[in-house]
């Protein structure tokens, strides 16, 4: 029984502002990979961990990763894809044979828990095949009509829907754990579809639900919240203070 993680770490991160990769900026002194990676490491059933880095900075961020001594795991850094997918596409091709629960988790989720993490792949342990975690929606949610010229709407003018039953609503966060077997299966026919619909997927539960196949969603975490903006990043630093506490 061997359990790999994926980091995806090969965005760009433009939104945050800052003139680095949003993997590689330091939170409390230590870049948001590092923060993920230990984590990962500290859950204890994790057993190797790839890395996607994006294009360019494979070294950097081997660096960053290599001499850490809290990342007791074998580390391979991996050049990223274009799209989230293709990077974790790139991952998976490095998993050796040996390995068969594959967790998939996005290092702009830098303090998802030990616990949270050791409770996921558990749970794909015990037969779930694919589990992700997910918290209640508090707003409401509304679909919007894809924009079409002809209706003439002003730019900034979306046309409702729908408006799905909120209680059934869940915000997916990230580690994803799998079924290593099926999520290849996934991601082979993830890929095709990229190729002739130009779509990527922004997580790789919903590759695994395009097959037919059953995910099962168990409490996310508040720590597991993804950076993306600047806000993203001065409340993710309060709530690292408070969890040390
Ligand atoms: O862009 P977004 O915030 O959705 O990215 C989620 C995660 O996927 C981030 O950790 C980012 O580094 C990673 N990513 C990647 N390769 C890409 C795009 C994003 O590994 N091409």
């Amino acid at each position: 029984m061997t359990t790999l993680a994926i980091l995806t770490a090969a965005g760009s991160g433009t939104r945050l502002g800052f003139d680095l990769p949003k993997a590689l900026v330091p939170l409390r002194g230590l870049p948001l990979v590092l923060h993920a990676a230990r984590r990962l490491t500290a859950s204890g059933v994790v057993d190797a961990l790839v890395v996607t880095a994006p294009n360019g900075l494979v070294s950097a961020m081997s660096d960053v990763l290599e001499h850490d001594p809290h990342v007791s795991v074998p580390v391979v850094v991996v050049a990223g894809g274009a799209t989230r997918q293709s990077s974790v596409a790139a991952g998976l091709s490095r998993a050796r044979a040996d390995v068969d629960v594959v967790v998939v988790h996005d290092a702009a989720r830098p303090l998802a828990p030990a616990a949270m993490i050791r409770r996921i792949v558990e749970t794909v342990r015990e037969g779930h095949q694919a589990v992700i975690p997910g918290v209640p929606v508090v707003d409401t949610i509304k679909v919007v009509a894809p924009r079409d010229p002809q209706h003439g709407l002003p730019d900034g003018v979306d046309r409702v829907a729908s408006t799905p039953e909120r209680t059934l609503l869940r915000a997916v966060q990230t580690p994803q754990a799998f079924d290593r077997a099926l999520l290849v299966r996934a991601h082979v026919a993830g890929a095709a579809r990229a190729r002739t619909e130009a779509t990527a997927a922004t997580d790789d539960a919903s590759l695994v639900e395009a097959l037919g196949e059953e995910v099962f969603v168990v409490p996310g975490h508040e720590l597991a919240m993804k950076v993306t903006t600047a806000r993203d990043f001065y409340y993710i630093e309060k709530l690292l203070t408070e969890d040390a506490r």
